[in-house]
């Protein structure tokens, strides 16, 4: 037995979305296509916008410190420009509430749906995007800077305009390489400008920006390896490059790996990625390169029948425990996600949940896998069998 301790700062606690989980939500670009068929609805989803104290009483019973979540964009800028200052107070109350359970809370500014009038009128193409992202940013951080002072732009702008505009299977439902490197241009200049602006607001905060990575992995091929370099480069590198100095920490959402040639196969999750949550050792030591503080900020699995999950979950953390032992400075873990939710293009097939919901009766119940994961949070230690596993 070998016990494996954390620092004592450490953040354990777990993700959600704002449009995965809250329900209600009409003026965005996703209920949109949801209303034209090409994507599932959302609806009342667990229906979180009511149901939060229940949610943060669950999740301080499971032993989490810390919460990552986002704030809906939509409903505090309905019309372009127009605050709705009954959306901050809601925003206000959920804060207080995970404030009340010394939950420390940590909120993304946007986490893939837009306003209507934002993306109706060109999205982050438009020109002024991010002058009119980073009002928004900054207004939000204004009114909450109080309760919340670990605040992240934006979640996985990559994959958003992956998804978008190359791929095609997520609003607009475009395939364009060049649109695609328009966007992603128009998106790294609102976050740089949204940086900015909170900078400007609270000198203090910590300012992250969240990313997902893949590892890529390849055989001796060389040009299985070459693949794999341009890929890492493509999705990773040149990315937080461009970003420049914009960020004071980021948050790494890991879930995948993706190997050029025949590397034998692993079992995967209900949604068919491959399990290899060792991987997200690597991910760490290379972003360790970027000298900032990192934050797991999702890595989890879809497992309706939760047979795999403590495991991924024990494997997720030891890999990361790997990490600081190599001196990288990760500071946070946030298990994706705390319910089951609405997963975009699959919509609610999907059950990624510390806790089950039934989307009839809206019950949470507490998953067998989210226990252990408390014993790892309450204890701040993670406890092997075998030494050298
Ligand atoms: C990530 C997203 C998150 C969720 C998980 C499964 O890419 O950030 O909203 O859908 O995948």
């Amino acid at each position: 037995m070998q016990r494996l301790e954390f620092p004592e700062t450490f953040l354990w606690g777990a993700a959600t979305a704002s449009y995965q989980v809250e329900g209600g939500i009409e003026n965005t670009d996703w209920a949109d296509a949801a209303r034209n068929g090409r994507v599932p609805p959302a609806g009342r989803s667990s229906d979180q916008y009511h149901r939060y104290e229940e949610d943060f009483t669950i999740a301080h019973s499971l032993g989490h410190n810390a919460h990552r979540f986002s704030v809906e964009w939509a409903r505090i800028e309905p019309q372009e420009g127009q605050f709705d200052e009954d959306a901050i107070e809601h925003y206000r109350a959920v804060l207080r509430a995970l404030r009340k359970r010394n939950i420390e809370p940590m909120i993304t500014l946007w986490h893939f749906t837009q306003p209507l009038w934002f993306s109706e009128s060109g999205g982050f193409l438009r020109r002024d995007a991010p002058e009119v992202f980073a009002r928004y940013c900054a207004h939000v951080v204004d009114t909450l800077g109080d309760l919340c002072t670990h605040f992240t732009t934006m979640n996985e702008s990559m994959v958003f305009a992956g998804q978008g505009w190359v791929v095609g299977i997520w609003p607009p439902f475009k395939k364009n390489l060049l649109t695609f490197l328009r966007i992603e241009r128009g998106m790294v200049r609102a976050h740089r400008s949204a940086y900015r602006a909170i900078k400007q607001v609270h000198e203090g905060f910590s300012v992250s920006i969240v990313h997902n990575v893949r590892l890529y992995h390849a055989t001796r091929n060389p040009f299985y390896r070459i693949a794999a370099c341009v890929m890492t480069w493509l999705t990773t590198t040149q990315f937080l490059w461009q970003l420049g100095k914009t960020y004071d920490a980021i948050g790494v959402n890991y879930y995948r790996h993706v190997k050029f040639g025949d590397m034998g196969r692993l079992p995967k999750t209900d949604i068919g990625w491959e399990i290899y949550p060792e991987g997200l050792c690597e991910v760490l030591r290379r972003l360790a390169r970027y000298g900032k503080p990192l934050y797991v900020t999702e890595a989890g699995c879809a497992d309706a029948a939760d047979t795999f999950r403590a495991e991924y979950i024990k494997r997720s953390v030891h890999a990361l425990h790997r990490a600081l032992g190599d001196g990288v400075d990760v500071r946070g873990f946030f298990y994706w996600s705390l319910l089951d939710n609405y997963e975009w293009a699959d919509g609610y097939g999907m059950r990624f949940g510390l806790v089950a919901i039934d989307y009839e009766t809206l019950t949470r119940t507490v998953r067998p896998s989210a226990l252990v994961y408390k014993d790892i949070c309450l204890e701040n230690a993670f406890v092997i069998d075998k030494p050298n596993a």
